[in-house]
């Protein structure tokens, strides 16, 4: 039987062990789906020596500790800086190597597209961390032009407090790349000035539990059109999956 799985910190709830368990019963694949919880990405290691896995999922906060630990890397993750899949294989040398992916921008841009207007050509990204590199290049591929929005203004971009009226006509792409609104802090919002959200707004958020977050909820308020992170989850998924097949 392969062994797949997701390696983190702590993986309580996990998405990836419901959607590939049931793919595996569904499709009759002899495999099986394992949570790796690690103190640190060093875990990977002794992992690999003990289990043998066929591919593995990476998730916070290991996307970038894992990178200098790859053999290979796809041009993707490098343009990004972090890695959410790992395929594993054996070179012409014989060795047994590791290849780091990013199918975080495959999910991400997939579910974009079909919503994208011809106005939505400035998007802000809420939230600097490590999902937020991998919108960034998404949004770079698109075109769209963007700014990062952060608590302290790092990466050369404005704070909460820079979100005026104009700022928010001109950004009409908002993504909501940290984790504010995550279950069970499910009445939390990330800190935009909602009043100058209108029906030309489209707000996306990355949190995909609860399903329609208070982020969303807002933004319907205001006529925006918005859109939840269980489509680009799902669609990570279904990329780690072709990549470890193909
Ligand atoms: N749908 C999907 O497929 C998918 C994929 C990847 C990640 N995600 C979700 O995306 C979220 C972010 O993931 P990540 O890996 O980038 O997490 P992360 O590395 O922990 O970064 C989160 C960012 O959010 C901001 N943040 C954290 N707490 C905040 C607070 N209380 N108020 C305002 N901002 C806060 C921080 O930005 P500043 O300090 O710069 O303000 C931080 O850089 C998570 O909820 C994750 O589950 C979803």
């Amino acid at each position: 039987m392969k062994t797949y799985g997701l390696i983190g910190k702590v993986l309580v709830h996990s998405f990836s062990k419901k959607f590939f368990t049931e793919k595996f019963a569904k499709e009759g694949i002899d495999a099986q789906y394992e949570l790796f919880e690690m103190p640190s990405a060093e875990g990977l290691r002794q992992l690999i020596a003990e289990k043998h896995p066929s591919g593995l999922n990476v998730t916070i906060p290991y996307k970038l500790d894992v990178i200098p630990m790859m053999d290979q890397l796809d041009e993707t993750a490098a343009e990004i800086g972090a890695v959410n899949t790992i395929k594993f294989f054996y070179g012409e040398d014989g060795a047994y190597k590791l290849m780091g992916f990013n199918t975080d921008t495959i999910g991400f841009t997939n579910s974009l597209k079909p919503l994208l207007q011809p106005w939505h050509k400035k998007a802000l990204i809420l939230g600097t961390g490590g999902a937020s590199l991998a919108i960034a290049y998404s949004l770079r591929k698109l075109g769209i032009e963007y700014k990062y929005v952060s608590r302290s203004g790092k990466n050369e971009g404005l704070t909460y407090d820079h979100l005026t009226e104009e700022v928010m006509n001109e950004y009409t792409l908002i993504i909501n790349c940290s984790p504010v609104g995550t279950f069970p802090k499910v009445d939390e919002a990330p800190a935009i000035p909602y009043q100058f959200v209108t029906g030309k707004h489209l707000l996306y958020d990355l949190v995909y539990n609860p399903e329609v977050t208070t982020f969303m909820r807002l933004g319907l308020q205001r006529g925006a059109t918005v859109k939840s992170g269980l489509e680009m989850l799902h669609g990570q998924a279904v990329a780690s999956w072709e990549i470890w097949n193909r």
